[in-house]
């Protein structure tokens, strides 16, 4: 099929038939997986094949049981990915550079690149395909289930299969709210209104601020997804402010959870006191590293004293 008409037709797909995708077709979709362009050519990115359908059965459980997880003829975890970076540095004698925020915004991009490009050829051959960001409502376990090192994160799931349902493409945006010209403009109340009647279509009751309420206001799934994303962040290395492992969401929720446990916390530099009302534990490094130690003193998960 033409591109521009892939383009047009496809829609995320939700039901597969029970078939197999040939290894020909397969290796097409790694190829366009890899011909992705990428940030540097370092190629910040990996994915996992799952294979094991006990594992897939975990992820799909993890990632609020969707069933297309399960039924999918393969199924990719997309992984941001500099661990793989900071060997080859390694291996020619250097260290890499502190870069966690940068770092984390160009695997991120070329994780999605990547999955896109795979996506997109896997529509042009026939197949249906779906994203999975619902692989972050588990992301703490995915990380331990996949078996990831600091520096590898994972950025969506990708299902893709031979579709077993039909329909017209979803709506979008009215272009002119999304492309602008020049310089960014303000969105008046009746951008917003045309907004939502031209994706009107999109949900099953013809209003689509369901779908965005249920995922991005209050006590929506984002706000659930959020901490423990955080959490996954410093555990694999990406929070400049935590040391790696640290299970926190942020510096700010480390002090907070230390001042439940303490009297006060006391920053000096390269140091952190957390004190209690007769005894006070002492941590070194910077404010993050220093409070984390201090603090996992007090509970008494790691010897010394004070
Ligand atoms: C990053 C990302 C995450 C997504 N996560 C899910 C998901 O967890 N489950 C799902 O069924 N669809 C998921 N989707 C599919 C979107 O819901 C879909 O692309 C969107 O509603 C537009 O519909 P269309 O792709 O049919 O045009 C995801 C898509 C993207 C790009």
């Amino acid at each position: 099929m033409e591109l521009l008409e892939v383009l047009a037709r496809r829609r995320s797909v939700r039901r597969f038939k029970p078939l197999p995708i040939p290894e020909e077709d397969l290796e097409k979709l790694l190829f366009a997986l890899q011909r992705a362009p990428t940030d540097a050519s370092a190629q910040l990115y990996s994915v996992v094949r799952v294979k094991d359908q006990a594992l897939r059965d975990e992820i799909a459980r993890l990632s609020g049981d969707q069933e297309h997880i399960r039924q999918a003829a393969e199924f990719f975890v997309l992984l941001a990915d500099i661990h793989r970076l900071e060997r080859l540095l390694a291996h020619r004698g250097q260290r890499m550079a502190p870069w966690p925020r940068t770092a984390l915004h160009f695997a991120i991009l070329d994780a999605g690149l990547a999955g896109a490009y795979l996506a997109l050829t896997a529509e042009a051959l026939g197949y249906g395909v779906c994203f999975i960001g619902g692989v972050l409502n588990g992301v703490e376990a995915l990380v331990d289930l996949l078996g990831l090192p600091p520096g590898v994160l994972p950025v969506a799931g990708l299902a893709v299969g031979v579709p077993d349902e039909e329909g017209p493409p979803r709506p979008r945006l009215p272009r002119r709210l999304v492309v602008h010209e020049d310089r960014y403009r303000p969105y008046t109340e009746a951008d917003l209104e045309e907004a939502y009647q031209a994706m009107a279509p999109y949900s099953r009751v013809g209003d689509w601020n369901r779908v965005l309420r249920r995922y991005f206001a209050e006590g929506g799934t984002m706000e659930e997804r959020e901490r423990p994303y955080g959490r996954a962040l410093a555990r694999q290395g990406f929070d400049p402010d935590l040391p790696q492992g640290a299970p926190f969401y942020s510096l700010g929720a480390l002090v907070e959870e230390a001042l439940e446990e303490g009297r006060g916390v006391l920053f000096r530099r390269g140091e952190a006191w957390l004190e209690r009302e007769t005894e006070a534990f002492r941590g070194e490094g910077r404010p993050g590293e220093a409070l984390y130690t201090a603090l996992r003193k007090a509970r008494g998960e790691i010897p010394g004293w004070p």
